[in-house]
């Protein structure tokens, strides 16, 4: 590749609206907790815990005042042991709810130096799935079995005991568990004795070693009916899986990815992993996917137990990514930890990079960056909205923490990171990252840090390129011209956005045209020659708003956006675009065909392109043959679904989807050969679903019905297609067949394909049956999910939606706080003209504190549909005649 000089145009430092004057969530500095000893006595029965802290802290000076974070707590007693064992009371302790935290007042000034911070307190063990919570599950004999475990990021350790609940505040943890004799307990570092209590027989005290210097929200601690596997060596550090009794038959895929990935990561980042034992702890009741706690790392149970013979190959995926996930956070998060919420980002981002890097090369053949496509145009998305955010922003409140975990956070942070790797080189990428884990272990750090790290060992510009990206919302359109004959590649940049149809007081759509956000563009390009037919590759760094580039020689065909590594959408002149277009299926690597039809659909949301051209340039993938690209091609064919009412429009374009997608699953056949490669096996089964559903093709349903009817003789794809299927098309004794196997599921992957299923189905009872079953019987983790996926049923959204609004005090209250914004994701597609104005009045009066910005991003998200419904439905139900 040949390198251009970067432009010098430095960017703006970040001006942020409103900076916040006092930030009354913050403790007080000066006071600094080095060690916490912690003794926790959970009582599973009564749903209770009491709890007793003596916490080393140095004091900056001397104070009249200790403030920590707690909430939820009752605090019965505490009190100051000075360096030379004075004890210190406080005459008052105040309680503030709002901030989440607590004051102890003294008389006497608690002296400067070195003390010990006492306190003894009780609280419940909630069923909200944060702080110390309990978790159900039914076990083999019918009988109820519960487990109290922890979930405390980003600030609920405070739920859990009194403490100085910020990243910030590093501190070594001693824990010491009282439990039940025949329960089992698990904390983030190994176990040193287990011992009966001195005159209690029935419990037992169970004490574990002192972890290495960490944050509050990595403290973790199980205690239930679980088991373990016997420990595997990786290379000195013992791994287990801990899951409930009874499924250890459920264990082995993720031993295995576990010992890889931790392999994997002690090479990549040449630093042996921090903790003294690792466990992967199954949780039946958990409010996010999985929770890097040092060496207790917590999952769903799906995303952990798995029979790998049993499920599909993204169900796979997905346990594979989320363990490797969690494992790149015991460096990047746990080691080397963020100052404060403001840098979750990078947390998150940097995790989601190496989870795919990691998953690359545990299994080469599943093509993780091809896959990555799909991830990425979610977060394109969302930050195609006038209402995205930039990545780092600024973070006050815990609601505000709360509302950081996001698609822009995660997917948009992954790909800035990747683009960057790739620009960098992956080598030289490596080394920068070895050099800020070196320098900040057992620290904490801003973002800049790590550019600084970057630029140490590469020489390159990372802080100023970087900066472009995660201080500004969006991300630039790079249009592509030939000028001179074909002589000059012209490459320009402009923020991209959708097109809304937006009333007074609404966000307005983006003035793409006159927006001046430029970004410092890494860009990869890729020509073939007329000449010699050689293709050559080129990198440069458009800083302005545009670049010329002298070509050596005329080209065939240009690519901007080589192997799909750059952040940004392309847009070329038409004939370049025909050219690449032609060229595609022979030139083109898979995500680079993926790129194509992905901008292109983005283009129709920008009103630049009709529906009626998009579904010509659909059909010309015929021949398609990748994974990814036939996922997202399908993914368009449902949005286009929607714009189309009238039974015989929607004939005619349910043709034109089987003449598309049918002769491609006949080329796979019915059934996986020998050796098929996974993702062929997962495209059959993607095919034969688009068929079923959008395509509505009989033998299809047909086909689908007996595959659900023998599960068990079926290839995985194809059974979990068939499933989605027959409830498109279920009705009553489908439904209770569904109802029955998702009841009596033998696996957490079986249990909620049948579960998810049951939103699909197109019959009001039905749907008003499963609705209600989501306030009762669905655990309150899958609930919102389930919700999400009823508001998106093509024929019965509607009753979702009025569900969802009329029982939301219920929902609010019933559901895991982390998950409203992500159940609100399903309102995007009510774009029907009686449901988008109930959707927007109700919203002008109900809020989702710790999710706004997410609410206001679906809110306008399904702005662009209904203009797209308004633009288009006509036009496109016309050219199906
Ligand atoms: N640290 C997060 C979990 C988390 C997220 C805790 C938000 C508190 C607030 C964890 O590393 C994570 O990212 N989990 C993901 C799964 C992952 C594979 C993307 C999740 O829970 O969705
Ligand atoms: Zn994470």
């Amino acid at each position: 590749m040949t390198e251009r000089e970067p432009v010098e145009t430095p960017f703006p430092e970040p001006v942020f609206d409103d900076p916040p004057v006092v930030d009354p969530y913050r403790l007080p500095e000066g006071v600094r907790p080095v060690r916490y000893d912690l003794h926790l006595e959970p009582d599973l029965a009564e749903a209770t815990f009491t709890g007793s802290c003596a916490t080393s802290l140095v004091l900056d000076d001397d104070a009249a005042t200790i403030t920590c974070n707690a909430l939820e707590l009752v605090i019965d007693e505490a009190w100051v042991e000075t360096s030379d064992g004075t004890r210190l009371a406080p005459t008052a302790v105040t309680m503030d709810v709002d901030t989440e935290r607590v004051s102890f007042g003294f008389d006497e000034p608690v002296p400067a130096g070195d003390v010990t911070f006492h306190t003894r307190f009780r609280g419940q063990l909630n069923d909200k799935l944060r702080g110390f919570y309990r978790s159900t599950f039914t076990d083999a004999d019918g009988a109820e079995q519960t487990i109290a475990t922890t979930q405390f990021e980003a600030t609920d350790a405070r739920r859990a005991f009194p403490c100085w609940d910020e990243p910030a505040h590093k501190a070594v943890f001693s824990i010491t568990l009282v439990v039940d004799a025949d329960l089992f307990a698990v904390s983030n570092a190994a176990q040193v004795s287990r011992t009966p209590v001195e005159g209690d027989q029935g419990r037992h005290e169970v004490r574990f070693a002192d972890t290495m210097v960490m944050s509050t929200y990595l403290v973790a601690f199980v205690v239930g009916p679980l088991e373990a596997t016997d420990p595997v060596d990786v290379d000195g550090t013992p791994l287990r899986i801990v899951y409930p009794r009874g499924k250890g038959h459920l264990t082995s895929y993720a031993l295995e990815v576990g010992a890889f990935c931790l392999r994997h990561f002690t090479d990549y980042y040449g630093i042996a992993y921090p903790g003294d034992k690792l466990d992967l702890v199954a949780v039946p009741d958990f409010a996010f996917g999985a929770m890097e706690n040092l060496g207790c790392v917590t999952f769903r149970e799906v995303l952990l137990l798995v029979d790998p013979g049993e499920v599909t190959q993204a169900e796979l995926l997905n346990v594979t990514d989320v363990i490797n996930h969690e494992l790149a956070h015991m460096w990047f998060g746990d080691l080397v930890t963020m100052k404060w919420w403001n840098g979750i980002w990078l947390n998150e981002a940097f995790a989601t990079f190496m989870e795919m890097h990691a998953t690359d090369a545990f299994r080469p053949e599943w093509e993780r960056w091809v896959t990555f496509g799909l991830a990425r145009s979610a977060a394109f998305d969302t930050d195609s909205l006038s209402s995205t955010r930039p990545i780092e922003y600024p973070v006050v409140s815990p609601a505000d923490a709360e509302g950081m975990f996001d698609i822009l956070t995660y997917e948009k942070g992954a790909a800035v990171v990747r683009m960057l790797e790739q620009y960098l080189g992956a080598d030289a990428f490596r080394s920068g990252i070895r050099l800020y884990l070196q320098q900040h272990s057992y620290a904490t750090t801003e973002t800049t840090d790590l550019w600084d790290a970057l630029e140490e060992a590469t020489g390159e510009p990372v802080r100023r390129i970087m900066d472009s990206w995660i201080f500004q919302g969006g991300y630039p359109l790079i249009t592509v011209d030939l000028l001179d004959d074909g002589g000059t590649l012209r490459l320009s940049q402009h923020r991209f956005g959708y097109a809304g149809d937006l009333g007074e007081g609404d966000p307005q759509p983006l003035p793409a045209d006159d927006d001046a956000t430029r970004w410092s563009v890494p860009l990869i390009f890729t020509q073939k020659s007329t000449q010699d037919g050689v293709v050559t590759f080129e990198k440069v760094l458009l800083e302005g708003d545009s670049i010329d580039i002298e070509l050596v020689e005329p080209v065939e065909w240009i690519l901007v956006n080589t192997e799909g590594t750059g952040f940004y959408r392309v847009r070329y002149a038409p004939d370049l675009l025909g050219a690449l277009v032609a060229h595609a299926p022979t030139d083109l690597s898979p995500i680079e065909r993926y790129g194509l039809v992905d901008d292109a659909w983005a283009s129709v949301l920008a009103a630049e392109t009709t529906a009626a051209d998009f579904l010509h340039l659909a059909e010309s993938f015929a021949t398609e043959t990748d994974l990814s690209v036939w996922q997202r091609l399908v993914g368009c064919l449902h949005a286009l679904d929607r714009l189309v009412d009238e039974p015989e429009d929607r004939l005619a374009f349910q043709e034109r989807v089987r003449a598309l997608v049918g002769p491609a699953l006949e080329r796979l056949g019915p059934e996986p050969g020998q050796d098929e490669p996974d993702r062929t096996r997962a495209l059959r089964g993607v095919l034969f679903e688009a068929m079923g559903t959008i395509g509505a093709h009989d033998q299809t349903v047909l086909d689908a019905r007996v595959l659900v009817a023998h599960p068990d003789t079926a290839d995985p794809a194809m059974a979990a297609a068939a499933v989605n299927v027959v409830a498109a098309h279920g009705d009553d004794a489908d439904f209770e067949l569904f109802l029955e196997r998702f009841r009596g599921a033998s696996s957490p992957q079986e249990e909620l394909r049948y579960l998810y299923a049951l939103a699909d189905f197109d019959d009001p009872d039905v749907v008003r049956r499963l609705l209600a079953m989501t306030l009762d019987e669905v655990r309150t983790q899958n609930a919102p999910l389930l919700l999400r996926r009823a508001l998106t049923n093509r024929h019965h959204g509607a009753l979702a939606w009025f569900f969802v609004a009329e029982e939301w005090t219920t929902i609010n209250d019933r559901l895991p706080s982390n998950s409203i914004a992500r159940m609100l994701e399903g309102i995007r597609s009510l774009s029907g003209p009686e449901m988008a104005p109930a959707v927007f009045a109700f919203f002008e009066d109900h809020t989702v504190p710790q999710g706004d910005k997410i609410l206001a991003q679906h809110l306008e998200r399904l702005e662009v549909n209904v203009a797209l419904r308004d633009r288009e439905a006509a036009a496109f139900a016309g050219s199906l005649r």
